[in-house]
């Protein structure tokens, strides 16, 4: 099971989780006012997710799991983080040192996993840092990491902001980009028009539609020069406006090493291909999965697949190499997967049918092997990343420039 687990129909939530809910809603039509009587979805988005003591990741409900609303790879298997923990031990070997900074944390578990491989192969990282949005989430991450790694704990820090400091080391985002809110646009017979949310009879969310902002019209001109096409009438798409600025800023602080970025999405001419002319907008609710952010405030989660042509294209424009893409299933396999398993399950034979089926679910196209990708930016790692060494794919992210230095 993991995120996209099946289309079914909601559950009802229970009285306290609706009260929450108005709650929230109440915020959001208060924003609405306030702004003249419609919200850019990206400013929604934000409040849905991120609005203090009230958004999704802000509150103290279960999120993950499957008691929660869905499942990432760290949940799915500790071979995830275990297997990633190789990547970060052959960067942290290249810089002689280092540390490693996680970006949205989630419940700390792959902060655990992954800190108790590095002790085994001996490349602890003199920190591991985590840089988290959400007060409650960052209270979870210390229970799990003292619960499960309670001899590493110590080593552990969060952060308020990026380090102030140049950075040294790995940097790793699991499932975060894709938490960054979006803009939704629209080709209509009158041109582009970006879809914005506003009330109806002053209570009810709805949509509407609004003439685009320079910003995104710039942004829209930039995809459609790059795809050599324009989007057809009728085309709905999302575009993640904090993503270049957010990528920046951490290239900002990264003196050497790589920053891993993981998740759901495509090279451009993928994301924005005909085909997929409803956008890539997903909610994710008790581990159901359907296409309405207006409803479930505070609920469910909220979240856009990502286009990794537009985060290569960040890290170069900022002075990073694009150091590899591919699927997580060619990263995995690349970074030594096969191997962990085949030593786990003649450890553990009596592990092995549970591992093989974790492994499956993080490998297999039709779960998350082939729509997860892995995409690395970074500067001054001398060598070819053991994850990018099964298979490439960063010849075809249609970016203008491509620098190497091995
Ligand atoms: C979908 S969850 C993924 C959590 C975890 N990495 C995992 O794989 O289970 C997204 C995480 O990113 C955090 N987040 C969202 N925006 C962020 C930002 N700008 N900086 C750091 N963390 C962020 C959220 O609070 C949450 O912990």
């Amino acid at each position: 099971m993991h995120r996209s687990a099946h289309r079914a129909p909601l559950p009802m939530p229970d009285p306290s989780a609706a009260e929450h809910s108005a709650r929230l809603a109440e915020h959001v039509r208060a924003a609405i006012g306030r702004a003249g009587g419609r919200l850019p979805f990206d400013h929604y988005m934000a409040l849905a997710l991120y609005e203090p003591g009230l958004g999704y990741y802000s509150a103290g409900q279960r999120r993950f799991g499957p008691a929660g609303d869905f499942t990432t790879a760290p949940l799915i298997s500790e071979l995830f983080a275990r297997t990633l923990a190789q990547q970060v031990a052959q960067i942290l070997a290249a810089l002689d040192g280092g540390v490693v900074l996680e970006l949205g944390a989630g419940t700390g578990h792959m902060a655990a996993d992954l800190l108790s491989e590095l002790e085994r192969l001996e490349r602890l990282p003199e920190r591991y840092l985590i840089l988290e949005v959400s007060a409650a989430l960052r209270e979870e991450q210390a229970q799990t990491i003292a619960r499960s790694a309670p001899a590493l704990r110590s080593r552990v820090e969060w952060l308020d902001r990026l380090p102030q400091t140049p950075l040294r080391g790995a940097v790793l985002a699991n499932e975060v980009i894709d938490a960054l809110p979006v803009k939704r646009f629209q080709i209509t017979p009158k041109g582009l028009q970006e879809q914005v949310v506003t009330l109806a009879e002053d209570v009810t969310l709805t949509w509407a539609l609004a003439p685009a902002g320079s910003e995104l019209g710039a942004a829209v001109a930039n995809i459609e020069a790059e795809l050599g096409r324009r989007l057809p009438s009728g085309y709905v798409s999302e575009w993640c406006p904090q993503l270049t600025p957010w990528i920046a800023s951490l290239a900002g602080v990264m003196e050497a090493g790589v920053a891993l970025f993981i998740d759901y999405g495509y090279p451009r001419a993928e994301y924005y291909h005909p085909q997929r002319h409803m956008g890539t907008l997903l909610c994710h609710y008790r581990n159901r999965v359907h296409d309405d952010p207006l409803v479930l405030l505070g609920l469910q989660d909220i979240t856009a697949f990502v286009d990794f042509t537009l985060a290569a294209q960040a890290g170069i424009e900022a002075g990073l190499e694009v150091l590899g893409f591919t699927t997580q299933a060619h990263f995995l396999i690349g970074a030594g997967l096969p191997r962990l398993l085949e030593a786990e399950t003649v450890h553990a034979p009596e592990q092995a049918i549970h591992l093989t089926q974790q492994a499956k679910a993080l490998l297999f196209p039709g779960q998350m092997g082939e729509r997860y990708k892995v995409l690395a930016l970074g500067r001054g790692i001398p060598m070819p990343l053991s994850g990018f060494s099964w298979i490439d794919f960063s010849n075809r992210m249609g970016c203008r420039q491509r620098a190497t230095t091995y």
